[in-house]
């Protein structure tokens, strides 16, 4: 299949564009690298052996997005391309507005006017807010609580109401929860920027001696150590749903949504202790209280795309770890792993 990807040269879209090509699609990247750089696209062709086309282009501009359709004329659209800081978007909401919603619509129109028939929209957990009920399934009533989470949701919303009215087109909404780990070839990881405040980001600045201890929000939540649980999943097993899920829209109804987790949780204690014995040296915690708008415990039930599809999580948390340790230089290559 022809397959366009926005933001591919991000975090989750390099590692989803590598498993694309693995798999003989034929693939496109729209990028206008706001958060990533085209060495990302070098490490793609070094990972598989393919270069693929790319346009440095901002989704926005839907004449330059017409352009590339016109150009590579796609059958699918996975589209990553958005804002994704919470934080960020309390402090600019129109942005994220602006980018994750707008950027939905111009693509929409696109694939509109260009016939391409099939869509994968990267969503998130964001979207159930606090959670009513755990696991939390695709049933699960969706309560966002920061803008982020409300543009993600718009933006599904979005998704829903133009699919309906197209008779040939397919989408698949998949909600990730907390992704983690890099490539197993070592090219691509997660590039952790000044402004990434997420746990494995954290734990990262603690090994590499940037930063003396981790801050752990919150100790006397209800969950079994008193630390926030979520549903950590790999980054390969992220990847690789979403190619199941471009097979799985060919054969159903015409709009799916799936929760991509593991149906497991982890504390925070949990991923600190998995990457000590990793790392084999300790991570300092210093904690703190907890932060606003923090739920205590999230974890999915993947069973919905188990059931429809072949996915299903391969790799443990310590493959997560051991994988970002490496991508970081932080460990040597072991032998090799499942990956
Ligand atoms: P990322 O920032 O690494 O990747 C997004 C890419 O999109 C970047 O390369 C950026 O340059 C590009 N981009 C942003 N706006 C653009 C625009 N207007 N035009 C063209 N390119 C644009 O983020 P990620 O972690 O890979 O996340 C990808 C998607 O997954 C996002 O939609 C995010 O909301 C969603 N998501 C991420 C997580 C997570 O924890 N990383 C969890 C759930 C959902
Ligand atoms: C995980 C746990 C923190 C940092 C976010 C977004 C969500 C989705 C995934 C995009 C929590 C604790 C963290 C630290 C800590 N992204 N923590 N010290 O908040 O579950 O989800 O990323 O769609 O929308 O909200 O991820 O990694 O920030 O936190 O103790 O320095 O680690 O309290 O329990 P979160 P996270």
């Amino acid at each position: 299949m022809k397959v366009l990807v926005t933001g591919g040269l991000g975090y989750i879209g390099s590692h989803t564009a590598t498993v694309l090509i693995n798999q003989g699609h034929e693939l496109a990247i729209v990028d206008d690298l706001s958060n990533s750089s085209e060495d990302v696209l070098d490490a793609i062709g070094r990972t598989t052996g393919v270069k693929p086309k790319f346009w440095r282009h901002d989704i926005l501009n839907l004449e330059g997005l017409e352009r590339v359709f016109e150009a590579f004329r796609p059958d699918g659209v996975i589209h990553f391309a958005a804002y994704k800081s919470v934080p960020e978007s309390i402090r600019d909401p129109l942005a994220y507005w602006e980018n994750n919603v707008q950027g939905t619509l111009c693509l929409l129109k696109c694939m509109d006017k260009y016939h391409a028939s099939r869509f994968v929209f990267s969503s998130t957990a964001a979207v159930y807010g606090i959670p009513t009920e755990l696991p939390v399934t695709e049933l699960t009533e969706t309560k966002p609580i920061n803008p982020y989470g409300q543009t993600k949701l718009a933006a599904e919303q979005l998704i829903a109401s133009f699919i309906a009215t197209r008779s040939n087109m397919r989408g698949v909404i998949l909600r990730y929860f907390n992704p983690v780990g890099a490539h197993p070839a070592g090219f691509l990881g997660e590039v952790v920027k000044e402004q990434s405040h997420n746990l494995v980001a954290q734990i990262v600045r603690v090994l590499k001696k940037e930063q003396e201890a981790l801050s752990v929000f919150g100790k006397d939540f209800p969950t079994r150590d008193g630390t926030g649980v979520r549903d950590y999943i790999h980054i390969m097993d992220l990847a690789e749903a979403h190619v199941e899920a471009l097979e799985a829209s060919k054969k159903t109804s015409k709009l799916l949504v799936y929760n991509v987790g593991t149906g497991h949780g982890y504390s925070v204690i949990d991923i600190v202790t998995r990457f000590e014995a990793a790392m084999g040296s300790r991570v300092p915690l210093r904690f703190e209280q907890r932060r606003i708008g923090d739920p205590a415990e999230v974890y999915a039930s993947g069973e919905r795309l188990k059931a429809d599809t072949r996915w299903r999580p391969r790799r443990s948390l310590s493959d997560m770890c051991l994988s970002v340790l490496q991508w970081e230089d932080l460990k040597e290559s072991g032998p090799a792993s499942d990956l």
